[in-house]
């Protein structure tokens, strides 16, 4: 079986002595391990702060808060369900725009047509670490007097003009997950470089608490565990290794499928490096011969696993309300995607094999 993806992980070894010291002295938690990670992730990414919680999704849900996001926020549908969910939880409008259909981000006409005078933030997804169009949103955003939160969930790793692209708006988030190109098991960051917002979100992962226990404001409790952050500290160390093979790897299967009829990559633009949380490609079934869902069964029975992501929010069952919603890109997108295997740590003769396959499939069913 050649799996879609496996977390790459440090070596055992390498984290034994600070398990010790935590088994040691029984800081779980709130401690030392947790700032470590936290002052090498900013130091790594070039930016002032990387706060380090429990998860994107909560990441997510203090950049709202600490920003007294209220109104509406305009997103893509071709994201996490965590994007639209924290909105809602949170009490704010979603407001879905759509996506260039090459890049698979938030089409900047597309924000720019969704705004009105509700409009508070804007909250792009650089989807699959492909970096938006950071200059576009960011002069939207400055004339209509509008926040911008990017969900770099994926991003870990990407860069924008010589820099990390978290490094861009007024907050970005990462998840940390096992399926992301830098993983503590569960866990997210918060990337900002004000420094007041900084400490408001510090506060709001201990509840809004400043140990006084008299909150101002509504925090959550979304810590990171000194645990998570060891591995994490450790994963930090291989990660410039590991996202080079990954790079290679993305290289090798765009050489191996380039000019195969009904293929096509997500466009990364110039400038831009992806972190390539995932490798996708589009499926034109005209040109290929057979549709998506029929190229995944087909690998399905030669031992290949896949997958067609993401699931537009707005066609899921608790968006009801956005039934009648009109997203032409996102609907074409979510017709023709699949995700190849891809993984740091991942055999090069795996990615050579999914492409050798694909190409017969290809041969067979013209
Ligand atoms: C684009 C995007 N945003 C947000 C999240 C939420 O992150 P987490 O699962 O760490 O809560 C994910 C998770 O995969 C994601 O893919």
């Amino acid at each position: 079986m050649i799996p879609l993806l496996r977390p790459t992980l440090p070596k055992l070894a390498s984290l034994q002595g600070k398990l010790k010291d935590v088994f040691r002295t029984g800081m779980l938690t709130n401690a030392k391990y947790v700032r470590e990670f936290e002052n090498r992730c900013a130091e790594y990414l070039g930016v002032k702060h990387a706060i380090a919680v429990a998860n994107g999704t909560s990441a997510l849900m203090l950049a709202l808060t600490c920003l007294d996001m209220k109104g509406e926020v305009i997103l893509p549908s071709f994201t996490y369900s965590s994007d639209g969910h924290v909105l809602l939880w949170c009490g704010v409008k979603p407001k879905f725009a759509d996506i260039d259909p090459a890049t698979l981000n938030l089409d900047p006409e597309s924000i720019e047509r969704s705004i009105t005078s509700r409009t508070q933030a804007i909250m792009p997804t650089h989807v699959f670490g492909n970096p938006c169009e950071i200059d576009a949103i960011g002069k939207i955003a400055r004339k209509h007097n509008v926040k911008v939160i990017y969900d770099g969930a994926h991003a870990f790793g990407s860069v924008y003009h010589g820099k990390s692209v978290l490094g861009f708006g007024d907050v970005s988030i990462v998840s940390l997950t096992p399926t992301k190109t830098l993983t503590t098991g569960e866990g997210g960051l918060l990337i900002v470089n004000d420094e007041k917002l900084a400490r408001k979100m510090k506060l709001g992962r201990y509840n809004g608490d400043s140990e006084n226990r008299n909150e101002e404001f509504l925090g959550i409790t979304a810590r990171m565990d000194e645990l998570s952050a060891i591995l994490g500290i450790e994963g930090l160390k291989i990660f410039p290794k590991m996202q080079r093979r990954r790079l290679h790897l993305v290289e090798l299967y765009r050489r191996e499928l380039h000019g195969l009829p009904g293929i096509t990559f997500q466009k990364i633009s110039s400038g831009s490096i992806s972190a390539y949380k995932d490798l996708v490609i589009l499926v034109d079934k005209e040109k290929f011969g057979i549709s998506r869902d029929e190229l995944i069964g087909e690998l399905r029975k030669k031992n290949i696993e896949t997958k067609a992501y993401f699931y537009p929010i707005h066609k899921k069952k608790v968006y009801e309300r956005y039934q009648n919603l009109r997203l032409p890109n996102t609907e074409l997108v979510w017709e023709k995607i699949m995700n190849l295997p891809l993984y740091s740590h991942m055999p090069e003769q795996y990615a050579k094999k999914v492409c050798s396959v694909i190409q017969s499939i290809h041969q067979k069913h013209i």
